[in-house]
């Protein structure tokens, strides 16, 4: 098939690249030119593991191509996928650039085309892009295919979907997708053809979910560090009952991205609008706005009050190990907030420095030894493998040094036979 993804960040460049993988002719497009032309020179933009490779492979046997000629790029494909951003903006999903993106499409609708809006859109999103192109004379059809893949595992998500949604009443559309999905399905991917407005409703749902799973867990965790019980042993009892699953119930800081704060927050505005109260995604997500403080308090308690002057290192500052992203990290907040308290902060990012966190009081370095040389307190704040077996004593100076470790990556009984004044989360 002659494929057009429209936006070529996380999720236009990684499904565009396994489209092409899967032997169809992709153009990813994008209106920054500075993109493009770093990905025609096959340097690869975003970090996600696997995907220069991927990208590089289909390049040479041109499979994939990347342009700034939407027009162009519309006019040559069959499927049109919407991949651009959708973030919020006074807790409503803002569709500026996915309407943006339909009118270059509406001008090029030059034959039967089918339109995906791979973007996450609220409910009726479908409905009003059918309607803007409804004036053109080509025939067309517009599906909602929500994407499901995770930062950091997104190529493997992708290939292995757990499911394939495809929105859509039309036959015609369905059947081309369908045929589009086919190397998956017969891989063992569930495929589901629903309405449009329940594919859309999907996606929003199935995040919430999630989101209210690590909620729930990360407020369990508060319970158990007042009860001196384990969140882990309890995490692992829960997800033993098949009903529950053991999946997405780490406790943690709050969770962050680009994905499950803008979607929960999006997701109750739909639910205004059909006069509607979801008032359980409302408390998943003042509990978790909460979370940055109720972490910023237990700290002040491991430091017995004394922040001031004090050296903090943190050990990652992306909302996952995995990404580059920093969208909605809670390093973020919790940074600034140290600072006005006095501390000096030092990080250590295996994705490089990150302009958000530009302060004269913060300080990248580009190896973990160095970021905790002069450490008080060390902060696992993200999960990645190269923080899983550290010798704490060995790369920090100061004796009465701290380590306060967000992911529960180590067992709190070794800490102790160390000597080590360890904090974990809900343990
Ligand atoms: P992103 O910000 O990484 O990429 C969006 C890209 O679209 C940018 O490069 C931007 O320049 C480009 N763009 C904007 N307007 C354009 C236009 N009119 N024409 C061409 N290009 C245009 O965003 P993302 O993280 O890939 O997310 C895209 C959508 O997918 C969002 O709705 C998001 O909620 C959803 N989603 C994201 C993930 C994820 O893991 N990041 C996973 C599933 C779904
Ligand atoms: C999430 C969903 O998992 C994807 O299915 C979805 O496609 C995507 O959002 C999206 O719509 O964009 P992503 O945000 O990339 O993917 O990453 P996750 O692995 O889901 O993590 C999200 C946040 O939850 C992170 O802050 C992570 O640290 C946190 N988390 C996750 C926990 O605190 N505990 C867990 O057990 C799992």
């Amino acid at each position: 098939m002659k494929i057009c993804m429209i936006g070529s960040g996380y999720v236009g460049l990684v499904s565009g690249a396994c489209f092409s993988d899967l032997g169809n002719n992709v153009t990813c497009v994008d209106i920054n030119k500075d993109r493009i032309s770093k990905l025609n020179n096959g340097i690869i933009p975003i970090y996600e593991p696997g995907l220069q490779e991927l990208v590089i492979r289909n390049l040479k046997h041109k499979r994939i191509s990347f342009s700034n000629d939407i027009s162009n790029s519309i006019k040559k494909s069959d499927i049109i996928f919407i991949c651009v951003g959708t973030p919020t903006k006074n807790n409503k999903a803002d569709l500026k650039y996915v309407f943006n993106a339909v009118k270059s499409i509406k001008s090029n609708l030059n034959k039967y085309k089918i339109i995906v809006t791979k973007s996450t859109v609220p409910v009726t999103t479908g409905d009003k892009i059918e309607k803007i192109l409804n004036k053109q004379k080509n025939k067309f059809d517009v599906v909602s295919n929500p994407e499901f893949l995770r930062e950091g595992e997104a190529i493997r998500d992708f290939q292995y979907p757990d499911r394939v949604v495809i929105g859509t009443n039309s036959n015609k559309a369905n059947k081309i997708m369908k045929n589009l999905y086919l190397p998956l399905i017969k891989k063992g991917s569930r495929y589901i053809n629903t309405s449009r407005r329940s594919a859309e409703l999907i996606k929003y749902a199935s995040n919430a979910f999630l989101a209210t799973k690590i909620t729930f867990i990360n407020e369990i965790a508060n319970l158990c560090e007042k009860s001196n019980i384990d969140v882990h042993d309890v995490a692992t009892g829960m997800g033993l009952d098949e009903r529950i699953g053991s999946r997405f119930l780490r406790a943690g800081p709050a969770y962050g991205g680009s994905c499950f704060p803008k979607d929960t927050r999006a997701l109750v505005h739909t639910g205004k609008t059909f006069k509607t109260n979801l008032s359980v995604v409302k408390s998943v997500i003042s509990s978790n706005d909460n979370r940055n403080k109720l972490l910023l308090d237990r700290l002040k308690i491991i430091m017995n009050n004394k922040i001031n002057k004090k050296n903090i290192t943190f050990l990652g500052v992306t909302f996952k190990s995995g990404t580059d992203d920093m969208r909605e990290s809670p390093s973020i907040k919790m940074i600034p907030s140290l600072i006005k308290k006095g501390a000096i902060i030092n990080y250590y990012e295996p994705t490089g420095p990150k302009y958000e966190l530009k302060s004269k009081n913060v300080k990248f370095y580009d190896n973990i030894k160095n970021a905790c040389k002069r450490a008080d307190l060390i902060i696992i704040h993200t999960e990645w493998n190269e923080f899983k077996q550290l010798n704490f004593k060995k790369i920090t100076k100061k004796k009465n040094f701290k380590v306060f470790d967000m992911r529960n990556l180590y067992s709190p009984n070794d800490m102790k036979k160390n000597k080590i004044s360890y904090f974990g989360i809900g343990r």
